[in-house]
């Protein structure tokens, strides 16, 4: 008998569902005949400042040394983050995007007979990354659309090695304030793993950021991940990085492909680090961004989770269908429906002051349709 190539991977693999990404402007180009450039993305929670002329320069800089594997160990970079956030340079973890750290959080921790808990309307990573790995994920009610902390503590059991939090959390945008944060960190016990996602961090106020490197030398069961494809604008080089305990750090590095961070994301990330005007400029733009479209959605009548990233969700009514329409108009919103569980709901990232217009009006037009 002729059997199914696929049959062979174990069966929890196999029941994963494909992580959907934000549509690429070539492909919706392509699909509804328009033309590329008229095409704006609001997807994915990128940059819309696009990188700083230092960071360029690394990169260009670098360009002669591609023919060369990367530092492995990536010591420059870790180097430029140990003196910025005073951690140990044996603390730390580099990945191909903070993505790659929590696979590694999970091939690191988890396994069949293990579990994870996360919250509902979670990034879609820590439930895809658990299941890859033939674990058990336990998913947590959401409290008015964030981490419901206490529900989460109660929920691990002894089974569970690792706890996903993200702050600010996507695709909702919600935040948890320190203290409540800290108290969970104490309240998890020792023997679990928990990860506390701040890939959205630079676009909070300090009165707003928890303190969580400082309580990596209290817990070291704790993990804390960050990127530089938010507010440092390199999502498409892939770097982001993990700080941990040096023990937690030694078992991700052993697990980590030797080459994960390639020559130019090192350089540009390290240049990136460097440049806290970009950083500053691109908080600013962000806050003003969202206050254009939260005013936007208030005169279409139109509810919002109020975010503390840089995207927006929205709630539309039958999102898909509002999708499609701006889709024809050349506007690529997230739909969060599906695994998010939010069907109602659009994600919008917040752009330039243009593109927040041009999106205004898109939705304006498309509600009407
Ligand atoms: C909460 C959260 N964590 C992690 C990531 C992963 O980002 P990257 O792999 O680009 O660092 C994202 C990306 O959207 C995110 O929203």
């Amino acid at each position: 008998m002729i059997i199914d190539p696929c049959e062979l991977s174990p069966s929890y693999v196999r029941s994963i569902a494909p992580y959907q990404p934000g549509k690429p402007t070539s492909e919706v180009a392509r699909e509804l005949g328009l033309k590329e450039e008229s095409i704006i993305k609001l997807a994915s929670n990128e940059n819309p400042r696009g990188i700083g002329p230092r960071t360029r320069a690394a990169i260009e800089g670098a360009l002669g040394d591609i023919a060369r594997y990367p530092d492995g160990n990536g010591h420059d970079l870790k180097v430029a983050l140990s003196r910025r956030y005073g951690v140990d340079m044996a603390s730390i973890v580099l990945g191909n995007g903070s993505n790659d750290v929590l696979e590694l959080v999970a091939l690191a921790f988890l396994g069949p007979g293990r579990a994870s808990v996360y919250s509902q309307h979670c990034f879609a990573v820590y439930p895809l990354a658990t299941q890859a790995r033939g674990a058990r994920g336990i998913a947590v009610r959401a409290k008015d659309y964030g981490h419901d902390l206490e529900a989460m503590a109660a929920a691990i059991d002894e089974e569970t090695y690792v706890v996903w939090v993200a702050n600010p959390n996507n695709p909702t945008g919600t935040l948890l304030r320190p203290d409540d944060l800290e108290a969970f960190v104490r309240r998890v016990p020792e023997r679990v793993i928990v990860v506390i996602d701040e890939a959205y961090n630079e676009y909070l106020t300090p009165e707003l950021k928890s303190d969580t490197l400082k309580w990596l030398k209290r817990h070291p069961n704790l993990v804390v991940t960050r990127t530089f494809s938010k507010a440092y604008g390199l999502a498409g080089l892939r770097v982001g990085y993990a700080l941990a305990h040096p023990s937690v750090a030694d078992i991700m590095n052993r697990v980590r492909q030797p080459f994960n961070v390639n020559n130019l994301a090192l350089v540009a990330a390290a240049a990136a680090l460097d440049d806290m005007e970009f950083v500053a400029r691109s908080f600013a733009q962000n806050l003003q961004g969202m206050r254009q479209i939260e005013e936007g959605a208030k005169k279409l009548g139109l509810d919002w989770i109020p975010s503390y990233g840089n995207f927006l969700t929205i709630r539309v009514g039958k999102a898909n269908e509002v999708f499609r329409r701006l889709l024809k108009r050349g506007v690529i919103v997230r739909p969060v429906g599906g695994g998010y569980q939010l069907p109602e709901h659009l994600r919008v990232t917040i752009g330039t002051a243009e593109e927040n217009e041009r999106f205004l009006g898109a939705l304006a037009a498309s509600l009407k349709e």
